[in-house]
């Protein structure tokens, strides 16, 4: 083995901050005595030897490292010293109370600016309605400058350091974290950081023919490494291209576009890149960024004869960012968005990587029970995957913005004696109506007829049949619907981790079909389920009993619920076989508190024997957080069609 390919010691990389440090304060030399400057260099001392080994890792080879760590040095100092006073008291804080997210108190939601509220001003007319809902979380979806016409929902990026003219400028931005925050609500953005729009600068350079810019994404004069890279790949949205490469002509290059054609990968070989974009990243959270949400990590790094997701190479690059964050914005936390299989999502979760991650086997989980009626799936196949690093989280989330794919393991299927083709073909034709039992109204996304593979689109109230049931204007129906939307929220609510609500949600905001008419979105059924939010639906929630009154009474019920006890801190979740296979249970317990949550996830009454009850510790009489009654169990428990339990 060369001996450059074992990592630094400590005493390596402390001799290389001591030569690069006299050379970073010759460039600052009007900061160097400050406070600032002293607090800097602290954080410098206890953090530069976690980003030296990793950078090292990854670029250590190369003949110019050094002059490549001292850029990114560089990066990180200026980026302090233009962080904002506010938010250098806000990394204090967060530093004395590192693992705020964990707490209770956390409820997210996610909207898009202008469909939710039209611009970043009228977000900040909106405060109050999400005051109300109890949430402390706001992620909102990307609302930079992108490409006129398609942009695929905002995640091709032009310019990191520019908003959408439509919806504001950055100065709006500012003030709209700091509204936020002032109202104890968190500012999450995405860092689209695996790709840039075609009209980025660096992408407008490297088509004008500027060779250092051709080198920041990933560029070949012929097929032939392209086609050497296809062999092991596998589409991403085969809807919109064959493979992972597009031709540009005026280039007469192949560009590589995991995504769209018009969204360009980045190419992390180049530590010019790794340096660009923690620039962006510190200039996010310069701007009141208090989470990113980490957009595709899967697909950082690239290597022939793999698939190009998940390499060691990724988690390093992350964990790179991450550290940077610990330097030059130390309240800067990470979410991950690893749509991947089950095993590999939890990879990326731990302090020194994302301290946050999407719950998809969560999500998939609850949506097969619904459709199936049956919880033995998810009773096998979670526990085994849900325990994460000590100061981490799940964000757990019925839908997004996103399609559901059906991303189970194959593995817990068989060992149940399920057929895992046959039964992902189940849930398709379930979620989009043509299934004999479906309440559902979805549609399809990304049908390959050669593999069979699809994923699904719809709300979440008209997945759990709000829009059939009140398009055949059915009470019965309509009341289930509700019943389907509370259970699956009231699981959310209370499993570890946070909730997010996608918001409309609260309301039942059924599919929005409009998107047929729009060239721009046509083709693209994710728009499908990203309707208008409708305020006077939002209004109706004041009535009493209309739909809208239900579900956002029923979710505020939990999100209280939530924030009022505190078994629910943190992620500890314990699995119970409850002896029915329709319901579906686990304990929360956290300082002294125990509660059992249960599920009925059939559309008949179920009953769970009250001898199982006592082997779970209950005693005979208990209380029903949601439904507020004692219930005297003395022979059995008899949970109601659809019902949600969270037993004290
Ligand atoms: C993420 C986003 C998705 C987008 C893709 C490419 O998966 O959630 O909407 O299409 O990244 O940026």
């Amino acid at each position: 083995m060369h001996p450059h390919s074992l990592p630094p010691t400590i005493h390596e990389s402390r001799l290389s901050l001591n030569r690069l440090l006299p050379r970073l304060r010759k460039s600052f030399p009007d900061d160097i005595e400050t406070a600032e400057w002293y607090a800097f260099e602290d954080r410098l001392e206890r953090h530069f030897p976690v980003l030296f080994d990793l950078l090292w890792r990854v670029y250590g080879p190369s003949y110019d490292f050094f002059f490549h760590v001292e850029q990114i040095l560089r990066t990180c100092a200026e980026s302090w010293l233009a962080r904002p006073p506010e938010l250098k008291s806000l990394d204090a804080t967060r530093e004395g109370h590192a693992h705020w997210y964990t707490s209770n108190r956390v409820v997210g939601a996610m909207a898009y600016v202008d469909l939710f509220a039209g611009d970043l001003e009228g977000m900040r007319d909106k405060v109050g309605y999400l005051k109300e809902l109890g949430v402390t979380y706001l992620h909102l979806m990307p609302l930079f400058k992108s490409p006129a016409g398609d942009d695929d929902g905002g995640y091709a990026i032009s310019s990191y350091r520019e908003v959408d003219e439509e919806l504001g400028t950055m100065d709006d931005l500012r003030q709209l974290s700091a509204e936020l925050r002032h109202h104890g609500i968190s500012l999450v953005l995405d860092f689209v950081f695996n790709h840039t729009s075609d009209e980025h600068e660096w992408a407008m350079k490297a088509r004008k023919g500027d060779e250092s810019h051709q080198a920041y994404y990933w560029m070949f004069p012929d097929r032939t490494e392209p086609d050497q890279y296809e062999r092991t790949l596998r589409p991403i949205f085969p809807d919109a291209h064959p493979g992972s490469f597009t031709y540009r002509t005026s280039l007469g290059k192949w560009v590589w576009t995991t995504f769209n054609n018009f969204q360009w990968d980045l190419n992390y070989r180049n530590p010019e890149v790794f340096n660009a974009m923690a620039g962006e990243m510190l200039y996010l959270a310069n701007a009141g960024v208090e989470m990113l949400r980490m957009d595709a990590v899967p697909f950082l790094w690239k290597e022939k004869g793999t698939n190009c997701e998940n390499l060691p190479e990724a988690h390093l690059l992350i964990q790179a960012f991450n550290a940077v964050a610990r330097i030059a914005a130390p309240a800067l936390i990470f979410k991950s968005e690893a749509i991947v299989a089950p095993d590999d999502i939890k990879k990326y979760v731990s302090e020194e990587e994302c301290h946050l991650s999407y719950n998809p086997p969560l999500m998939v989980l609850l949506w097969n029970s619904l459709a199936s009626r049956n919880a033995s799936l998810m009773l096998h196949a979670l526990p085994k995957r849900f325990e994460l690093p000590q100061g981490c989280s799940w964000v757990n989330y019925l839908r997004c913005h996103d399609d559901i794919g059906w991303g189970f393991e194959d593995r817990d299927m068989w060992e149940l004696g399920m057929n895992p083709h046959d039964h992902r073909w189940f849930l398709n034709r379930f979620f989009i109506g043509e299934e004999g039992t479906s309440f559902s109204r979805g549609k399809l996304f990304q049908h390959n007829p050669t593999t069979g593979d699809a994923r699904i689109c719809g709300t979440t109230a008209s997945l759990c049949g709000l829009e059939k049931a009140r398009y055949e204007d059915d009470e019965h129906q309509t009341e289930y619907a509700i019943r389907r939307i509370l259970l699956l929220y009231g699981i959310i609510f209370t499993m570890g981790g946070i909730p997010l609500i996608y918001l409309g949600d609260e309301i039942g905001l059924q599919n929005d079909y409009d998107y047929e008419k729009d060239p721009e979105k046509d083709g693209d059924e994710r728009w499908l389920h990203r309707p208008s939010f409708d305020w006077e639906a939002a209004e109706r929630r004041r009535e009493p009993g209309t739909v809208e009154d239900r579900i956002f009474h029923g979710m505020l019920k939990l999100s209280l619920i939530r924030k009022n006890n505190q078994a629910f801190h943190e992620t500890r979740t314990e699995f119970v076989d409850v002896g029915n296979h329709h319901v579906f249970g686990y304990f929360r317990v956290h300082e002294g508190q125990s509660i059992l949550c249960l599920a009925n996830f059939n559309d008949y009454p179920e009953e769970i024997p009250a001898t199982r009850l006592r082997q779970l510790g209950l005693r005979k009489t208990f209380t029903d957080l949601i439904a507020g009654q004692p219930i005297v169990a003395t022979e059995k428990l008899v949970m109601e069609p659809l019902q949600f339990m969270a037993i004290l």
